[in-house]
């Protein structure tokens, strides 16, 4: 059998996946979320979830991954016995691609607002009522939304056909700097704005009286979503990842960077919001209302805005990339398929999942599920829902079922990085006890209260 790849250097396979870490989730879903949720009592339970939640599950991913060398699905099935673990193998091949889904909706809104940038649209007599309507037409409409997730899944699946190495580092290393500064530039020319201080407080400040199992379970899903995680991806770069590379180090790091594209996309975002009278807690066009209508008010404001969609288009590539390749390793690797039909067979069926989600914003917004849009209830249901039960069984299967010296062994690469030996048991802990604990409590409270 032909060797598996690996990747061709150590800060292609970081960026890779910061590349997949960094995307909608940050500059998109983080935004609204901390308008839905109360601002700073969200993001100060959300980075709690990220240090005892998301990097022990992190860490055992990397584990699971590097140690089978096996797309998601063979991970599990090769480092035990017990049958059950295949299932669990196959949910966590299911989960990215049922993300895929409704992700490419968003993919599809990016690209667009990139093509409206290019256009122009966001220059001269705009207020923020003409760009909302702009907005709600966009997406209310029966086929322009369906086209776009078209156009952008199409781009996803060529760069996916095209193999990991070529496809996926090249991308990664040239944009995501662009992204950074970008937004970076943005969020200090917001920050200056007045009016922009009630923002900010509402950003920074926590209140703490806010906290309420609803917004426990947000900042978890998110703390999960935004990081990749539950979702196979990480593992799947991992079992790519040589033997030498430190786990530890690494999930630090796109933790790290992760939380910093998100804390920046909020506080260019928020504080805009509350200076233009633009509601913050309005969901998911929050981010498609507020950015046209600050590139319409800043200097050089038609370039900044077709280099800041170009680049939240190439995170949410990088994004719906590694989801799309957890399947396609799967296909190839388990059903034989060849990768050209692994990727127009996801593609096909995809496709057809992701229109219905875009015509929830138009002609089916009239059907709901308990209440809730498909879209949103596609979002619920992974964010919420399958990502922390992935993440939940990762951890058990890491803490509980692999032999202890092989997980020191992984963790340590074959204990050649002292520290990594030294800070095992307390890592251990967190994967054995604190984040399957913390998992059960927040969706327990959640149940019942
Ligand atoms: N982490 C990505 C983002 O923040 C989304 C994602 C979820 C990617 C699950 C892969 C798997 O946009």
């Amino acid at each position: 059998m032909k060797e598996r790849e690996n990747f061709g250097s150590r800060i292609g396979m970081l960026m890779a996946m910061v590349g997949s870490a960094v995307g909608l989730g940050n500059i998109w879903r983080f935004p609204f979320l901390v308008g839905e949720y109360g601002g700073a009592a969200f993001i100060f339970v959300y980075i709690i979830c990220v240090i005892i939640l998301s990097l022990p599950i992190m860490f055992s991913e990397f584990i699971i991954g590097r140690r089978s060398k096996s797309n998601a699905f063979r991970a599990y099935v090769k480092l035990t016995d017990k049958k059950i673990w295949k299932y669990v193998g196959g949910l966590t091949v299911f989960i990215p691609l049922f993300i895929l889904a409704y992700y490419n909706v968003i993919g599809g809104w990016s690209l667009d607002y990139f093509f409206k940038a290019c256009t122009l649209s966001f220059t001269g007599d705009v207020d923020s009522a003409s760009l909302s309507a702009l907005f709600g037409n966009f997406i209310s409409s029966p086929w322009k939304p369906a086209v776009s997730l078209i156009l952008f899944f199409t781009i996803t699946a060529i760069i996916v056909y095209m193999g990991v190495k070529d496809g996926i580092e090249k991308f990664g290393k040239i944009m995501m700097p662009i992204l950074f500064f970008v937004m970076l530039a943005i969020a200090i020319w917001v920050m200056m704005l007045p009016g922009a201080s009630e923002g900010i407080k509402y950003l920074f400040k926590p209140d703490f009286s806010k906290i309420t199992p609803q917004v426990c379970i947000a900042a978890m899903g998110q703390a999960f979503f935004s990081l990749s995680l539950g979702a196979g991806t990480i593992m799947t770069y991992a079992s790519y990842v040589k033997k030498e590379e430190n786990i530890c180090a690494s999930s630090i790091k796109i933790a790290l960077l992760d939380m910093m594209f998100a804390i920046i996309a909020g506080s260019a975002i928020m504080p805009a919001a509350f200076a233009f009278g633009i509601d913050p807690g309005q969901g998911p066009g929050l981010v498609f209302e507020t950015l046209p209508f600050i590139f319409s008010k800043i200097p050089l404001g038609a370039p900044v805005a077709i280099l800041f969609f170009a680049s939240v288009f190439v995170a949410a590539l990088t994004s719906t990339i590694s989801q799309m390749e957890v399947g396609v390793a799967y296909l190839v690797e388990e059903k034989k398929m060849s990768r050209r039909k692994a990727c127009t067979t996801l593609f096909a069926i995809i496709s057809v999942i992701g229109i219905i989600c875009t015509l929830s914003f138009g002609p089916l917004s009239g059907v709901k599920i308990f209440g809730k849009g498909i879209f949103d209830t596609f979002d619920n249901i992974a964010a919420n829902g399958l990502l922390p039960l992935s993440g939940l069984l990762a951890s058990i299967f890491v803490g509980w079922i692999m032999p202890k010296a092989d997980t020191l062994d992984g963790f340590s690469s074959g204990g050649s990085q002292k520290f990594n030996v030294k800070i095992y048991p307390a890592v251990r802990f967190l994967i054995r006890y604190i984040a399957p604990a913390g998992i059960i409590v927040i969706a327990i409270a959640n149940i019942f209260f």
